[in-house]
């Protein structure tokens, strides 16, 4: 559990909720992930030749033990990818981040992905979510995955429930060595935790060696995720070597801020907040006009004097997180904000095409995802 405070202002990063502004040093060093620096990125560089925005721009910004996951990489010990997605609600923007770059990921070191669905996970953990409606997300969800073109044949998906035969007796091994103290610190929970919600843990700790298992040999891995997870890892990181396997590896990527502002993160449950995969043309643009705060200036004639704030403008976070891969495109488009230049009416038209762009093909892949999920599910 992380309260802390920024500007005499409390917040929060627990793998269930978030709160408040993230002051994202802070987690470094409460969390102990390390930074990534200028010597990481050169080290990933030599292999993937250019670097993907999110690591130029520091959306990626934090990582566990990746010099050493790279110098396996160098003495041709390949590394597996893991990462995951519980179901309970409609995938956003957000959500697409870290997969985005875990695809990318894929593509440069060739690597085996992972990817975990805990349909279990947000039952045990949300109030009013039923079993049944979690699944109906399960289903949906996974098409947003296949969406994004991960390659059938070097990615695995592991349903919890549906892949029980498999994981559950690791899951117990990793329960052993987990006691009830450790998971109140390093969670928050408390005597009136449900005792599912206590072993879950252990559960999401099993895809980062169950291809060991598998294939009776160490493999190393690499879950990127985003830092809100960490928790999770620090604890399978200390669990892994007592059952024999290597440690994981980890990089940790920013919170995508709602629209409401730069604030917390984008959550589903909010309308206000999020922009779905499965909006429409219309939506997104009315969403955006409506609520994407904006860095700008009250009046036109105070913005052309004094110009707008690229820090604190969502649209501009947006292109420069997700949908501007281009520098040189983004400087401009940074510096004309802060200039005055561009009004922020002009800029929210820039992103709502970029989104519109990326979702009426997401949308089409998704439609085409469907033919392809027994390839993921069934292996
Ligand atoms: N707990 C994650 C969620 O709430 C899902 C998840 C499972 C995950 N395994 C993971 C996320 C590995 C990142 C990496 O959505």
């Amino acid at each position: 559990m992380n309260i802390e405070k920024k500007n005499g202002e409390h917040f929060r990063v627990t793998p269930w909720e978030v709160h408040g502004e993230v002051d994202y040093e802070k987690l470094i060093r409460d969390f102990g992930v390390e930074k990534i620096n200028e010597q990481i990125l050169e080290k990933i560089k030599k292999h993937t030749k250019e670097l993907h925005f999110m690591l130029r721009r520091g959306v990626f910004f934090a990582h566990r033990d990746l010099n050493w996951v790279l110098n396996q990489y160098e003495k041709g010990e390949k590394f597996f990818l893991y990462t995951g997605r519980a179901p309970s609600g409609p995938v956003h923007l957000g959500h697409l981040m870290p997969w985005i770059f875990t695809k990318w990921l894929q593509d440069k070191f060739n690597a085996e992905l992972w990817f975990q669905f805990p349909d279990e996970e947000k039952f045990l953990f949300k109030q009013g979510l039923s079993f049944e409606k979690a699944q109906e997300y399960l289903n949906d969800n996974i098409l947003d995955v296949i969406a994004l073109g991960f390659d059938p044949k070097k990615t695995r998906f592991l349903v919890d429930t549906m892949h029980a035969n498999l994981m559950y007796k690791e899951a117990c091994k990793v329960a052993k060595k987990i006691t009830f103290s450790m998971v109140k610190s390093s969670f928050g929970m408390n005597e009136q935790s449900n005792i599912g919600s206590i072993f879950y843990t252990s559960m999401q700790a099993v895809p980062a060696f169950l291809p060991s298992v598998l294939k009776s040999r160490n493999i190393p891995c690499l879950i990127p995720h985003a830092i809100d997870q960490d928790p999770h890892f620090r604890l399978t990181r200390d669990i892994l070597p007592k059952l024999g396997y290597y440690k994981p590896a980890s990089i940790q990527c920013l919170f995508l801020p709602p629209l409401s502002g730069m604030n917390s993160k984008m959550s589903s449950s909010e309308s206000a907040s999020a922009i779905l995969t499965s909006d429409s043309p219309n939506e997104v643009e009315a969403k955006i006009k409506k609520y994407a705060f904006s860095g700008g200036r009250d009046t036109v004639a105070e913005h052309r004097k004094h110009g707008g704030v690229p820090e604190k403008d969502i649209s501009y976070q947006y292109l420069k997180m997700l949908f501007e891969p281009d520098d040189k495109k983004l400087q401009k488009i940074h510096d004309n904000y802060k200039s005055g230049k561009l009004l922020t009416s002009e800029l929210k038209e820039i992103l709502i095409e970029k989104i519109n762009m990326f979702l009426k093909e997401h949308q089409k892949k998704k439609t085409l995802a469907k033919k392809q999920v027994k390839k993921f599910l069934k292996w």
